[in-house]
């Protein structure tokens, strides 16, 4: 399975990817890593040797333009029906992988309908919440605000909403009282990431399907 993560901040899952997809045996291949800005999780594709591309909203008239130009180079690095087809009888492959699979792996932008409804279901994206609780970009801090016991993580497909779409995979995580953000952000990560390469994993393999 071809696959393009998307980041917009350090890219610690998009290395625990890199990592993974390092192993032959791992059934998902990183062909590109886009950006929405100067990324620092950039520097992981550069020394995997994988290509990146960054397109700038400011670059872009509008929300839409911008989306339909991040598509565009995304389909550079993942055009329709390139890869794994088995043949007339399996036109989408045994995993069902024909059209590859694009992650937004801390993308802290939202995509517009058009970008949502190119890829969609083939789609996912990874939230740091036990998703419906706590959408949008303060996730942890939404959990903590909240007087919460628990909070983790979930990977799901991004449907036209913000952090809707149905979920794939979800990790658990107790809140530890009077713990800051950041430290329970940074253990929530700790199960994310295998938990991300783990769906991925499953997608490539046709175990998890994204209909
Ligand atoms: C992750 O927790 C992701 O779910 C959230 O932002 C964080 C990105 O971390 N939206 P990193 O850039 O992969 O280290």
């Amino acid at each position: 399975l071809n696959v393009v993560v998307l980041i917009s901040g350090g890219g610690s899952n998009l290395k625990a990817l890199l990592e993974a997809a390092a192993d032959p045996a791992y059934p998902a291949r990183i062909v590109a890593v886009g950006a929405d800005t100067d990324a620092a999780g950039l520097a992981h594709a550069e020394a995997a040797g994988v290509p990146s591309f960054i397109v700038r909203p400011g670059d872009h008239g509008s929300r839409e333009e911008w989306g339909r130009a991040f598509a565009s180079a995304i389909r550079e690095h993942l055009p329709r029906g390139s890869e794994n087809s088995e043949g007339p009888g399996d036109p989408e492959g045994a995993a069902g992988s024909d059209e590859g699979l694009v992650v937004s792996a801390g993308l802290m932008r939202i995509l517009p309908a058009d970008f949502v409804r190119e890829f969609s279901p083939r789609l996912i994206n990874t939230h740091p919440a036990l998703l419906p609780l706590y959408p949008g970009a303060h996730a942890v801090r939404d959990a903590l605000a909240a007087g919460a016991t628990e909070t983790g993580v979930t990977v799901h497909v991004i449907d036209e909403g913000v952090d809707t779409g149905p979920v794939l995979r979800q990790a658990r995580v107790e809140i530890i009282p009077g713990e800051p953000e950041e430290e329970l952000h940074e253990r929530i990560k700790q199960l994310e990431r295998p938990l991300l390469v783990q769906t991925v994993r499953d997608i490539a393999l046709g175990e998890l399907s994204l209909r």
